[in-house]
């Protein structure tokens, strides 16, 4: 028997990028970060970003450009008609989407409130897979009722089921027997589903939604805010679909929808932009008017010209499977050693983050007591990592009652920003979020002392309970 060590016979994935600049962090004290807290209200969105370690509160335009995109932002044309960068940006999207027409808008809910002053009559009903903030939100502010028809697995942390972000057909059909077609102005179809845990739709799914829409002649606009995240999960778990690329899988997946509204700042690589993208001329037509009036003129909605150059590139990169395999990789890297501690999260892990679940780690706070706000608020105070609520507070008020709406998923989202921090960053992470689950016998509640009419996580403010 030789003594040699034993060389591990395996091969691992590394990011397809070196690091050519670097941003310092800070490190605080548990003092500092308890001030910190106070003067923040117990809410993480109201923190001050230099008294953040590491900052999983939101991959939305926290990415790392390439130096083909800081390049191209040189190439800015700052015209404000006609510029040559809304062009690039249409090419490109066509070219990945596969959509006709380009309204940019400058970022993801521009592009969710033209659409839904386009298409939505007071009365009307938008059935989604499930609620986003900001999209249910426009949809409502336009007259319309969200109805959720995701598939009832969603709700449920512990489901293993591969595409826990499908829409239950038998639901959407009841949906549309109850209400009629003509009331059903399109289908809100999220890809991924960010509020469900980052959980995909497969393209089976995204097929029996068309065909049973197309008999009734309602029109299906995708959230594609993630829909790259979304093709690599087809690619990887849906049967007969492994050896095609993520950007044809994106192709195909695209032309089962009639459009879709996009936020930049995710899937797009870059830190400020979005757009509303469709096939219909007639609403392009109403939707480049509309624009003119919330956002800028048809050819920039928002963005400067080099905004608009650097997303283009950043739609090129985004597609190739190097990337996106290393992206939801590192996700994946740091739900694997949360599993392995045995801290409950949403499962399987989804693309953009891991989920925690605060209802099972504080079985003792009553949601109207904020069990994940309280959860995001600890993991600051142990290591100055700021994650993000999504249970009853971003979940907000019914329209009609005014009471709490009560999701059945209360969760802490550590949601990892592309190209940003290392696997060592994830082990720090993961350390953390040991360290305050060790700890989460006899850790109080919450109250809310300030409530903000729309969209109160970002803005709300809380005081623990004795
Ligand atoms: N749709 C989804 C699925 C999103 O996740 C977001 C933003 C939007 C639309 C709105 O886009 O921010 O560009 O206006 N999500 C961020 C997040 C804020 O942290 O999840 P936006």
């Amino acid at each position: 028997m030789s003594d040699l060590p034993v060389v591990p016979r395996r091969r691992s994935w590394a990011e397809p990028w070196k690091v050519k600049v670097v941003e310092p962090v800070r490190m605080t004290t548990r003092e500092h970060r308890e001030a910190a807290m106070r003067e923040a209200g117990w809410n993480t969105f109201l923190l001050r970003s230099e008294d953040v370690y590491i900052d999983l509160l939101t991959d939305s335009g926290t990415g790392a450009m390439s130096d083909s995109q800081w390049a191209g932002m040189m190439l800015g044309d700052e015209a404000y008609a006609g510029s040559r960068n809304f062009y690039n940006l249409w090419e490109a999207m066509t070219a990945h989407y596969g959509f006709k027409y380009l309204v940019p808008t400058h970022q993801g809910r521009g592009a969710e409130n033209i659409l839904s002053k386009a298409l939505i009559k007071p009365g009307d009903f938008v059935p989604g897979n499930m609620y986003f903030t900001t999209t249910r939100l426009h949809q409502e502010l336009a007259g319309g009722t969200f109805v959720d028809v995701i598939v009832p697995e969603a709700h449920d942390p512990r489901s293993e089921l591969p595409f826990k972000g499908n829409i239950d057909l038998g639901a959407l059909e009841a949906v549309i027997e109850r209400v009629g077609a003509e009331r059903i102005p399109y289908v809100c179809l999220h890809a991924t589903v960010n509020m469900a845990g980052g959980q995909p739709v497969s393209l089976e799914n995204a097929r029996a939604v068309r065909e049973l829409t197309a008999r009734c002649g309602i029109p299906v606009y995708m959230d594609a805010t993630r829909a790259v995240e979304n093709a690599y999960f087809i690619q990887q778990r849906e049967p007969g679909q492994g050896h095609k690329r993520v950007a044809e899988i994106l192709l195909e997946f695209c032309a089962l929808t009639d459009g879709c509204t996009m936020s930049g700042k995710k899937d797009p690589l870059v830190n400020i932009g979005g757009w509303l993208a469709m096939n219909d001329e007639k609403v392009y037509e109403e939707a480049s008017n509309l624009v003119v009036v919330y956002e800028g003129l048809h050819t920039y909605g928002g963005m400067a010209g080099r905004d608009m150059e650097a997303m283009a590139r950043g739609i090129g990169e985004s597609v190739q499977d190097d990337h996106i395999r290393a992206r939801i990789g590192q996700v994946e890297y740091l739900g694997a050693k949360l599993m392995e501690w045995g801290v409950p999260i949403v499962r399987p892990v989804g693309g953009h983050a891991v989920y925690l679940d605060a209802r099972a780690i504080y079985p003792h706070i009553p949601q109207d007591q904020f069990p994940a706000q309280m959860l995001a608020a600890q993991l600051y105070l142990d290591s100055g990592l700021r994650a993000m609520e999504r249970g009853i507070v971003s979940a907000g008020r019914d329209a009609a009652t005014g009471d709490h709406h009560y999701p059945k998923l209360e969760l802490v989202r550590l949601t990892i920003p592309r190209r940003v921090y290392t696997q060592a960053h994830m082990d720090v992470t993961a350390e953390s979020v040991a360290a305050v689950y060790a700890e989460r016998d006899g850790t109080p509640g919450l109250r809310m002392v300030h409530e903000p009419k729309y969209l109160r996580f970002f803005q709300a403010r809380f005081e623990p309970l004795d």
